[in-house]
């Protein structure tokens, strides 16, 4: 029988040559050599047998011969995974990504901000205010005093824990705050949420919005009123839009008058939209009353100003055709997805 020595040369040859072509042959190699009953653990007990004098440089080849096994074992192993992940499916990253399907602006949103930025062009800038309001500045600073009749024409929500607030009712307290906090001239637009306690309609909703515009300065004329409002219908509804101006009340301002503009839809010849009239309202205004003006320490003697207010449900209306009110917070995303795409 060949020595233990002979044995360990011989079987390093064959580790030596040894070349997996599949994990079966990795397998028998383990078996072969690493197992439990493997040639390693069973040389090594071999060692019992070698004369004493031997038994050193033995042991140094079994050493030698187990690491080598266990060494080759690590490294065909490795080689294999390698081989088994550059077998999986590769990820293509040229190919176009799964797209997220984009939400829309909503209509409101979009129409106020084509609002803002007909008046930003001719020098409007943008004022905002909180929607919960005390009576100054939503009543009393805009020529409306306790118990005036104006009051009566929008429904308030008053806040019960303070009889001083109110939901505002329109976003001429925005104008009032800005009267109050920046000298004069102003020119300002001042988009925003108001709240009316009305019964929910088609027609009718306890919340809507506003884009109130106010311009105080030397000089300003009811001409320059009509004007300006002229522009903002002609960019917003196209150049072929009429207005007419039609007299009207609004306590904070003198004179008052209500716009209306050629209808959108039949062009004047008459429909549901304009009820047959040819004439569909669009916003109220006024040259701002000389009372308020002093309510804010302007006076009225050298400055003149003009207001408008108009709600963004109302132009959203006669330029998508909306006919309920009630879409625009229902938030079916059916009447949504409609719209500007962000
Ligand atoms: N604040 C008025 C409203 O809410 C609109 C308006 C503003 C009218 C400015 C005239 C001038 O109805």
């Amino acid at each position: 029988m060949a020595s233990l020595k002979e044995q360990i040369e011989q079987l390093t040859q064959e580790i030596n040559a040894f070349a997996p072509a599949s994990p079966a042959d990795l397998e028998a190699y383990r078996m072969r050599f690493l197992s439990a009953k493997g040639l390693v653990k069973t040389l090594a007990q071999e060692i019992k047998n070698v004369p004493a004098e031997e038994r050193k440089e033995a042991g140094m080849m079994l050493n030698g011969f187990k690491q080598l096994a266990e060494g080759r074992f690590a490294e065909f192993e490795h080689i294999a995974a390698a081989a088994a992940e550059a077998a999986l499916p590769r990820t293509d990253v040229s190919m176009p990504g799964t797209p997220i399907p984009a939400g829309t602006r909503h209509p409101l949103r979009v129409v106020e901000n084509e609002i803002v930025s007909i008046f930003e062009k001719i020098g409007f800038s943008v004022a905002t205010g909180p929607e919960i309001e005390d009576d100054w500045h939503n009543f009393t600073s805009l020529n409306m005093p306790e118990n005036h009749t104006a009051r009566d024409m929008q429904d308030t929500f008053y806040v019960a824990r303070n009889p001083d607030w109110v939901l505002r009712t329109h976003t001429s307290s925005v104008q009032a705050r800005i009267m109050e906090s920046t000298q004069v001239p102003v020119r300002v637009i001042c988009p925003g949420r108001v709240y009316r306690n009305e019964t929910i309609s088609a027609r009718a909703h306890c919340f809507f919005h506003q884009c109130e515009g106010l311009y105080i300065d030397k000089d300003v004329s009811f001409a320059d009123l009509k004007q300006t409002l002229y522009y903002f219908v002609t960019e917003m509804f196209g150049p072929d839009t009429k207005v007419r101006f039609r007299p009207s009340y609004f306590p904070f301002t003198e004179p008052s008058a209500e716009m209306d503009i050629s209808c959108t839809v039949c062009g004047g010849s008459g429909c549901g939209l304009c009820k047959h009239s040819g004439w569909v309202e669009i916003l109220g205004c006024g040259m701002v009353h000389p009372n308020m003006l002093r309510n804010f320490g302007i006076d009225p003697e050298v400055y003149t100003g003009f207001a408008f207010g108009m709600g963004v449900e109302r132009i959203t209306q006669i330029k998508y055709q909306v006919n309920d009110l009630r879409l625009y917070s229902q938030n079916d995303v059916r009447f949504l997805r409609q719209f500007q795409k962000l």
